[in-house]
């Protein structure tokens, strides 16, 4: 069994991985080929491993699992959601293969089609041969809310990766992730390097979001309240979407009006989340004050006294470190160390002291 919960665990790593970086990001292939090493000994001499889900059980090869870790939970979770009570996989499955299988689970890529090694149907307990196994339909899509898919698409400008993104809710998106998160040795490796310009705006929401929820964990928050970090985190910069992508975009010296344009952007990222129902309260309070500094300078500017939400703060750290992390056509990628140093200059001016000091403590351990 723990052989198969490695499998599970690195199953659903790659599929975290690919609906939130896509099926291209490294760690997908990483984790796929973890799964792959440990398949052996989950088979242990069997030719098929059998999952099936029946009511709220997992059931392996005939065996209920009874001690299921998160990652399982969330793996029979995603079954169930995907209409999938079950799934055979064979021996000699390859890393394409696998790849497919979590591409699938992801709500992603082609389905299933011509992927010998695995089989994903609809369970019937009553008669049982290989002909009343029915083939999965693949053209279910899961609802994702308009709104957010607009916010997404234009925030990536290409509109094709986004539309592609299959997920019921930001929420259920970011509390995935975070289970792998949890999982993970090093979160360094969780987060995606951004190589382009022109993936910076999504990859950057993402980074903030698990930086947000990996310190507000630290601090004591769960459940609802860390997953509206990890919202509010992801959707930090929505107001781009509505300033001029070549400004955004543009690599040498920006001019005044240029600055002011940008200097928009929370304002108006605040103004556009108002406006989405169902979202957090949370989500245009940090849009609106994650570049108020600490010190109360920053921008939009407020009047004396003013003090960010506590959240806005902690959004403000995990900005401020994957801003200096990104790779910049005039500098390389900072590494973690003088990255940290350079932000504690910033403790009590532009940053939460105690918030600072805070993700100093817990982001050291989790990076190596
Ligand atoms: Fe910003
Ligand atoms: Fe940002």
């Amino acid at each position: 069994m723990k052989s198969l919960e490695a499998f599970i665990n690195a199953v659903m790593a790659a599929v975290s991985n690919c609906r939130l970086y896509g099926v291209d990001h490294p760690y997908v292939d990483d984790n796929t080929r973890r799964a792959l090493q440990v398949l052996d000994e989950v088979l242990s001499g069997r030719d098929t491993l059998e999952i099936m889900v029946i009511d709220d059980d997992l059931v392996v090869n005939r065996q209920p699992m009874k001690k299921r870790g998160p990652q399982t939970e969330n793996f029979l979770k995603r079954l169930k959601e995907r209409g999938i009570s079950r799934v055979e996989i064979y021996r000699d499955l390859d890393t394409d293969e696998l790849r497919r299988f979590v591409e699938y689970m992801a709500g992603k890529g082609r389905g299933l089609e011509g992927v010998k090694h695995i089989r994903v149907g609809v369970v019937s307990v009553a008669c049982r041969g290989p002909s009343e196994v029915a083939e999965e339909s693949q053209t279910e899509l899961m609802e994702y809310p308009e709104e957010i898919k607009g916010i997404f698409k234009s925030m990536y400008g290409r509109g094709g990766l986004f539309s592609e993104i299959n997920i019921r809710s930001l929420e259920e998106m970011v509390l995935d992730f975070f289970i792998t998160l949890k999982r993970e040795v090093s979160l360094l490796r969780l987060l995606a390097p951004v190589v382009s310009y022109d993936e910076y705006t999504y990859t950057h929401a993402v980074n903030v979001a698990v930086l947000s929820m990996f310190q507000a964990e630290s601090l004591g928050l769960s459940g609802k309240m860390l997953q509206d970090v990890g919202v509010s985190g992801l959707l930090h910069d929505v107001g781009k979407v509505f300033i001029e992508k070549e400004v955004i975009q543009k690599k040498g010296a920006l001019g005044d009006r240029e600055i002011n344009q940008i200097k928009l952007h929370p304002l108006l990222g605040a103004k556009y989340l108002s406006t989405i129902k169902g979202i957090t309260p949370l989500a245009p309070v940090v849009a609106y004050e994650h570049h108020i500094r600490y010190d109360g300078k920053g921008y939009p500017s407020q009047r004396a006294g003013y003090r960010q939400h506590p959240c806005s703060q902690i959004v403000a750290v995990a900005d401020y470190f994957d801003a200096l992390r990104t790779v910049r056509p005039y500098r390389g990628a900072v590494s973690v160390r003088d990255t940290l140093s350079i932000m504690q200059k910033e403790a009590g001016r532009g940053l939460n002291p105690f918030l600072l000091d805070n993700f100093i403590k817990v982001i050291l351990p989790a990076m190596q």
